[in-house]
């Protein structure tokens, strides 16, 4: 198994680029099926994810190519209409062929995703809003089946506002007769690069980025080309690289206005963001200051970037309250990190992290994609060497991390 050896306490310092949104790319990969000709994607950053998503829709029947960062998909001939378990339980993204696969093929059968490191993640309101929409939806082995010979549109509220529900229904809508209006819905940046990638398939969609999205049916689609947004998380986990450091980094291609809660918050710690033309600069400073967080649904503070947070906190100058608000098993980093000198206890839902002076390196394990990434910037804040193990939790979602890492500096290898 492979894993990361990084060397703490360099200073970073240069430019890195930013990759394509992986939460962005998966359903935009997913929306091909939803027309029969030859679709292209461009931006899509070369991950895990997007290759275990790859290998879904080549066993759905979808020619799938990926050359670069441009990924090609002919989905003229769709044989299969099952996500099987052994997909599902590798990546939770899977459930969301679910609403396509009805759509285009009026059937689909798809593994129910199981509890994972970050909580129960239930997928109750994907299946609620497909019954609204008039499917039959069964659940037998682990499997859930759904059928309908056209979906109809229908009001439907989430009683919570769901990333990949809202995707799954917007896909299920977009050739369903009628309208559907989609109640506190997800207003995630990545919901409006799905729904910004529909509308250029001829999709008629009105109101993504509010939690009122109005889809109005349409007989078909064309096919797609379209390129993904840049990730938004990894620009903010590069903005954390730069502050843990107390180092100077420019992140290019980012989008400042899709990170805004991570830079509020990074400014009240006294850490100095400059946002240039397509730049966003984040210069470190000694010791941070401590400030609390509440993660909450875009445009609140992401859950995504919690572990992250939690890792500048651990160093900082104070006592900051870390509230995780939307998973609630999202604190496995703690013990990893606590192994590495951090000063943090967890009750229910919060937990308060007294900041030291300094982290020393120690072997640690990755559970998880984010939970992984805020163990490396611990490790690069961090003095002496760290170790951490179970890397393949990080190559999910952080295209080539060592890669961008090196050039600013840091000292870190990959070694099995
Ligand atoms: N929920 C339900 N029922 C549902 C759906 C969700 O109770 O039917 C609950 C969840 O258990 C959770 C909350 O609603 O407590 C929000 O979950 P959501 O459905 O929004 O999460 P998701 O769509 O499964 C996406 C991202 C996650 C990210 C969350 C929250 C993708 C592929 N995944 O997950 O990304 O943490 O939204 O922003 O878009 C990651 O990239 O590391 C990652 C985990």
């Amino acid at each position: 198994m492979e894993k990361l050896e990084v060397e703490g306490g360099i200073r970073l310092q240069g430019e890195v680029t930013i990759s394509g949104a992986k939460n962005a790319a998966l359903p935009i990969m997913v929306a091909s099926i939803l027309n029969s000709g030859e679709s292209i994607i461009h931006n899509v950053p070369s991950l895990r994810d997007i290759a275990t998503m790859g290998s879904l829709l080549s066993r759905l029947g979808v020619g799938f190519q990926k050359e670069g960062d441009k990924v090609s998909l002919h989905t003229g001939n769709i044989n299969s209409i099952e996500a099987p378990y052994d997909l599902v339980k590798t990546m939770r993204a899977s459930v969301l062929v679910l609403g396509p696969l009805l759509a285009r093929m009026g059937r689909a059968k798809v593994s129910l995703p199981g509890g994972c490191a970050i909580g129960a993640r239930p997928i109750n309101l994907h299946i609620m809003g497909l019954k609204k929409m008039g499917a039959e939806v069964t659940l037998s082995e682990g499997y859930i089946e759904a059928s309908a010979k056209r979906l109809k549109g229908a009001q439907i509220y989430f009683d919570i506002p769901t990333v990949t529900g809202t995707e799954n229904l917007m896909m299920a809508a977009v050739l369903a007769e009628g309208e559907t209006v989609l109640e506190n819905s997800a207003c995630e940046p990545e919901v409006v690069d799905l729904a910004n990638a529909l509308i250029s398939m001829g999709a008629r969609i009105e109101g993504a980025g509010t939690s009122y999205i109005r889809i109005n049916g349409v007989a078909s689609l064309k096919p797609l080309e379209y390129r993904i947004i840049s990730d938004r998380i990894e620009t903010a986990t590069f903005m954390l690289a730069s502050a843990i450091t107390g180092g100077s980094v420019a992140i290019k291609g980012g989008r400042p206005e899709n990170v805004e809660p991570v830079i509020m918050k990074l400014r009240e710690t006294g850490i100095d963001i400059i946002q240039e033309e397509g730049k966003i600069v984040v210069n470190g400073r000694q010791r941070p200051l401590s400030v609390d967080i509440k993660t909450m649904p875009y445009p609140g503070f992401p859950t995504d970037m919690q572990a992250q947070f939690m890792a500048l906190m651990a160093v900082s100058d104070g006592t900051s309250f870390i509230t995780e608000n939307i998973f609630e098993n999202r604190f496995m980093h703690v013990a990893e990190m606590k192994r590495m000198g951090a000063d943090i206890r967890v009750e229910g839902s919060t937990a308060t992290v007294r900041g030291v002076e300094t982290l020393t390196g120690a072997p640690v394990m990755a559970t998880d994609l984010r939970a992984s990434v805020s163990l490396v910037l611990a490790g690069l804040a961090a003095q002496g060497k760290t170790v951490i193990d179970r890397l393949y939790h990080l190559d999910r979602g952080y295209e080539k991390i060592e890669d961008k890492l090196i050039p600013l500096g840091a000292r870190v290898r990959r070694f099995k």
